[in-house]
């Protein structure tokens, strides 16, 4: 892709973009909106805010008005929403139910005006008739009138094809199952939105935290997750509300106007928003906006904005569509919900990887409903002011204890403090100081050089993992776990257990409970589910693990990028645990001695695993750990594989079904004679060991003309099996 790399391409301008980029970025974008489109439809989960999405969709569109030859096929402009999920008869819609362009300020609705106005040909000062009503944030729902009785109601789905959803429609009582009145036409489709109040949406997820089932993340998904339940009688009992807001197939059109349609449906018994008004210029449709950005909090159900239309049906259809909207109707959004308060603390919590993520704690505010006294602030240079991208956010401007801030709640999205009122910062204040030091544990806290991006981690981490209380459980988890420790009896749960009463706090304490025990120092035999029989074939799986072999050790350690593999390299390098001590105490100290060169140096190691080694081993709690544990447990020297061994020093791969033995063994032979067991085959393999089924690897060792045998040669070879 030449010099740009993916994230460079994304935030690359439009107008810049040659021809080769414009196609990559139509490619990422199709596939990304899709994604969000089935997590919004499908799932009723967004992962990114409206705001966001938006972002992207119309970045896709202006890439595709700049070269509208390379529109793709599945562009997100051909679509609407997601494919229907699998459990609803699939019904294809008459007439494709589709959505609004958006705008956000008043400019793009005075644009729009004009736009018809070219359009129709009318001059700037004919007058042009609008529908103004709020835009409900629920699901959209099409319902099928013949001869007046319900037939049919589905949901929107891609736009083309939707969900029939009929049985679960029927039970919501503002649908009318028959229209009343004697001018309904043969067939009529009317479209509006299923929604959920406010005030049921608190009930309802209240009653679900009493059931211990999971809250619903706001009204819209609460309402789509019961519209959308296989069990109608589900449906029933969640209070599902409908508003109509327009028109699908229809017969013959009882009237020439959408105002005069309303009225039609409120004779039908169909509810119509009583928000609803007729103006005639857009400083008037304006007006409608703010007054009912102001009433928003009074509603008892969501709008997320409001949505002008030319009254005029013959008008309507002059205007027509442009790709998936209609010319003769715009949504103007309105902006996330905000709200201004002070940021009086900034918290530190450390995760159970030893990240150390910072909390805004704020004066209580109330943000479109929901009262916020948190906000999460990231890490620390999101706190300075830089994107996790390395650009500026909220205009560089720094955030303060003290600080008054405005705090933006976007749907679902955890708030977010968007901007600092610097004219109202205390005078004394001064820069937050990012804790180098864990504040659980007291060990270093390090951002970690990251080789590949060539900059610093944004994540800060506590360097204390054997120590830090934050941190113990799940090392000490790591520590007894299969391919570490492999304690027979001593699982999760059981680490946890003893955890909790105080037991065990590191993992020298494991091998000191049987002595602990017998002076009644601690009573495991007191908790529930452990019996005599079980606590004495504990301690025999802890006396069984004092003999442990080099790499165990290194790997049970839990130090971060030093797995399996790298455990096994480097015990091969130093041998004995005296010799690792050594080298990892002068690692400690210094990350360019000698020893980090020589680590450097090693294949299948690096830098990374050097500042991972000198950061665990600055770190004094952890060689207290350490100490500890050495005087409970002998550490097995690495045997020194014969000079003469056949493996020694060769890069083995295995690759297909092996019969006599597990991959794991096979490795290990490989390793116990000197040689190293590699995952994929490449210039640097001496020997592949193919079984049946082997496929791309063999293919590949014989195009680079490396030896192939067989298991049973391999057996031979290494003198496991007489020849
Ligand atoms: S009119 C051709 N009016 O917003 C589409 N839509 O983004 C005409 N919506 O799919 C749509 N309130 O689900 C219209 N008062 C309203 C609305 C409304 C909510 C939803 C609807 C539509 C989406 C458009």
């Amino acid at each position: 892709m030449g010099v740009l790399d993916y994230d460079e391409l994304r935030r690359k301008p439009v107008e810049e973009l040659t021809r080769e980029e414009a196609a990559k970025e139509l490619e990422r974008l199709a596939k990304e909106i899709a994604e969000h489109d089935y997590h919004y439809y499908v799932e009723n989960a967004p992962v990114i805010t409206d705001a966001e999405y938006d972002a992207l969709r119309r970045r896709n569109e202006a890439i595709e008005a700049r070269f509208p030859d390379l529109i793709r096929p599945d562009s997100p402009s051909r679509r609407v929403g997601a494919p229907p999920a699998a459990g609803f008869r699939k019904v294809k819609h008459a007439v494709p139910m589709l959505s609004l362009a958006n705008a956000f300020d008043p400019q793009d609705v005075y644009d729009w005006d004009r736009r018809i106005r070219r359009f129709l040909g009318l001059s700037a000062d004919e007058k042009i008739v609008f529908t103004a009503e709020p835009k409900f944030d629920g699901l959209s729902i099409s319902l099928r009138y013949e001869k007046g009785e319900l037939v049919l109601a589905a949901t929107r789905g891609d736009g083309y094809e939707g969900e029939d959803v009929t049985a679960n429609a029927r039970t919501i009582a503002d649908i009318p199952q028959r229209l009343k009145g004697a001018d309904v036409p043969e067939v009529f489709e009317i479209r509006g939105e299923v929604y959920m109040p406010i005030s049921a949406f608190m009930k309802l997820n209240e009653e679900q935290q009493k059931k211990g089932e999971k809250p619903f993340a706001n009204p819209r998904n609460a309402a789509a997750g019961s519209l959308r339940q296989l069990d109608p009688s589900i449906t029933a009992q969640r209070p599902l509300r409908f508003y109509a807001w327009g028109r699908g197939e229809v017969s013959e059109m009882p009237v020439q106007t959408e105002w005069e349609l309303y009225d039609c449906y409120r004779r039908w018994g169909v509810p119509v928003s009583d928000l609803l008004e007729l103006h005639e210029s857009v400083d008037a449709l304006i007006d409608y906006h703010e007054r009912m950005l102001e009433k928003r909090p009074d509603l008892d159900f969501d709008i997320d904005g409001v949505v002008y239309k030319v009254n005029r049906f013959d008008w309507q259809g002059r205007l027509g569509f442009v790709q998936r909207n209609p010319r003769w109707a715009i949504a103007h959004k309105f902006p996330a919900h905000r709200g201004i308060t002070v940021l009086q603390d900034i918290q530190i919590h450390v995760g159970r990887t030893g990240a150390l993520t910072p909390v805004g704690i704020l004066e209580p505010v109330n943000i479109g409903g929901v009262i916020v006294s948190r906000v999460s602030l990231h890490n620390e240079d999101y706190i300075k002011g830089i994107g996790a991208d390395g650009q500026p956010i909220r205009d560089g401007k720094d955030i303060r204890i003290g600080d008054t801030v405005v705090v933006e709640r976007a749907g679902d999205v955890i708030p977010q403090i968007v901007d600092v009122i610097l004219e109202k910062r205390p005078p004394d204040s001064r820069p937050y100081q990012f804790p180098d030091h864990c504040p659980v544990c007291g060990s270093k806290a390090v951002r970690e050089f990251n080789p590949r991006t060539g900059k610093l981690d944004s994540v800060r981490r506590c360097t204390g993992g054997l120590y830090c209380p934050a941190q113990v459980v799940e090392r000490l988890k790591h520590f007894v776990s299969k391919r570490a420790f492999d304690i027979e009896g001593l699982g999760e749960k059981a680490i946890e257990q003893f955890f909790d009463h105080k037991f065990i706090r590191t993992p020298a304490d494991i091998f000191t409970l049987e002595e602990r025990e017998r002076k009644g120092e601690i009573c495991i035999h007191c908790l529930e589910g452990w019996g005599e029989k079980k606590i004495e074939n504990l301690f025999r799986a802890i006396d069984a693990r004092r003999h442990i072999a080099l790499d165990r050790f290194i790997y049970a350690l839990g130090i971060r990028h030093v797995g399996e593999v790298t455990s096994r390299i480097l015990a091969r390098h130093f041998r004995t645990i005296e010799a690792f001590i050594e080298g990892m105490r002068q690692i400690g100290k210094d990350r360019d001695c000698p020893v980090a060169q020589e680590i450097d140096n090693i294949d299948g190691l690096g830098p990374v695993v050097v500042e991972a080694l000198h950061n665990f081993f600055n770190e004094a709690h952890n060689w207290e750990v350490i100490d500890q544990l050495l005087k409970e447990v002998t550490v097995e020297a690495e045997e020194v594989p014969a000079e003469s061994s056949p493996l020694a020093g060769k890069t083995v791969v295995f690759t297909g079904a092996l019969s006599t033995m597990t991959r794991d063994e096979a490795k290990d032979i490989v390793e116990r004679l000197g040689g190293h067991a590699a995952g994929s085959v490449s210039r640097k393999t001496d020997l592949v060991v193919a079984g049946p089924g082997a496929g791309s690897k063999l293919k590949k060792a014989q195009e680079l003309g490396i030896k192939i045998i067989s298991e049973e040669e391999f057996l031979q070879l290494v003198g496991l099996k007489k020849g």
